[in-house]
């Protein structure tokens, strides 16, 4: 069975559709796609698997002459910069590609983060469907508009709001995510509980185990459960001038990580995971929350088969220094995402820099 779960912003509103055989199925999204020209966008992993399925459904489903032309980037986050966005942004171009050609993401969050970028740069602004095929992109990375890439200097420094026409996540990619894959998106799972679903956090402790071994019915209702909460959460707070700052928690932490451990050396949802804990534990420190929620916490990800402590070679000086150019802090001050406990996330402002420091090692 096909779940739909509507996106509704002022001036747009699009469908997530989460089931299995989705990627072959034109007919499900098609309509997301209104022109006849379209760039496929994917990476060296998923295209190989996964590029012609779609390419033959589009063309199946379109009933008239569609060119799709394909492009395949280089895998990892390594690669999510300015040189892959100009290489969309060129096959755009061979393409021809009108104000009406569609870019179709199909890959993880890197991908969609650079495909959707480029849509929204090509004459500024071109339609794109997010087809995610790892568990982080669909409970995270493909709903919401977040488009972007990284700069030298930080994750997502460089990027925009762009929302997609349609995501559609096929729960049968996830049958061939490695593990680790598997286990990053988990953390992003986790972190919806987190900020603000105390029961959800009950049902995962309850269901780790069934996630990891891939059940199906298990990832489709935590898959729906963390789509309807950011659709919710998107609606009210589109450009993140509140609410949306909430799902940033452990990101500020696990961005510093992720950028000072080397792109690609840590995974996204794996700097997440540790970066949460991490939250979880300056939450205690500054006496916002109880020490045992952290505890929690941290049991939880390790049974989702994620790291929560930080590689032991890391400088927390280094660390605060990337956590300052953070999109989120204001007039210099370190505005952070902390909780009052599991399912009670909140934007704190002015966090002590010393205490963070503390914390980081
Ligand atoms: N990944 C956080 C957001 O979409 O706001």
């Amino acid at each position: 069975m096909t779940v739909r779960i509507e996106v509704e912003l002022p001036g747009c509103r699009y469908p997530i559709l989460i089931g299995t055989g989705l990627l072959g199925d034109g007919a499900a999204w098609r309509d997301a796609i209104g022109g006849v020209q379209a760039l496929l966008v994917s990476d060296e992993n998923v295209a190989p698997r996964y590029a012609q399925r779609l390419r033959d459904a589009l063309v199946r489903a379109a009933g008239k002459s569609v060119r799709v032309d394909t492009l395949v980037l280089s895998a990892g986050e390594s690669h999510k910069n300015l040189a892959a966005a100009a290489e969309v942004l060129d096959a755009l171009a061979q393409l021809g590609a009108n104000r009406d050609a569609c870019v179709l993401a199909l890959g993880g969050g890197v991908v969609g983060d650079i495909a959707g970028f480029a849509a929204a740069c090509w004459m500024r602004g071109i339609d794109f469907v997010q087809f995610p095929t790892t568990l982080l992109a669909m409970v995270d990375a493909s709903v919401g508009g977040k488009t972007g890439i990284d700069h030298p200097a930080g994750k997502n420094l460089i990027g925009a709001f762009h929302q997609p026409r349609a995501v559609i996540a096929d729960l049968d990619a996830l049958a061939t995510l490695p593990d680790r894959e598997l286990h990053a998106g988990l953390a992003e799972v986790v972190k919806t509980a987190c900020i603000g679903d105390v029961d959800f956090f009950a049902w995962l402790e309850a269901h780790a185990d069934a996630l990891r071994a891939r059940d199906q019915d298990a990832l489709g209702h935590a898959i729906a459960t963390c789509c309807r909460s950011k659709a919710g959460v998107v609606a009210r707070d589109e450009r993140e001038a509140g609410e949306r700052a909430l799902l940033n928690f452990g990101h500020t932490f696990g961005h510093a990580l992720e950028a000072e451990a080397g792109y690609g050396t840590l995974l996204h949802g794996e700097a997440v995971a540790i970066g949460m804990v991490i939250a979880a534990r300056l939450s205690a420190r500054l006496g916002m929350a109880d020490a045992t929620d952290a505890q929690r916490l941290a049991g939880l990800l390790q049974r989702c088969g994620l790291p929560v402590e930080p590689p032991p070679d890391l400088a927390s000086e280094a660390l605060l220094a990337r956590m300052r150019l953070d999109k989120k802090n204001r007039a210099g001050s370190l505005r952070l995402i902390l909780w009052r406990g599991v399912g009670r996330a909140e934007i704190a402002e002015g966090v002590d820099a010393a205490a963070a420091r503390a914390v980081l090692t």
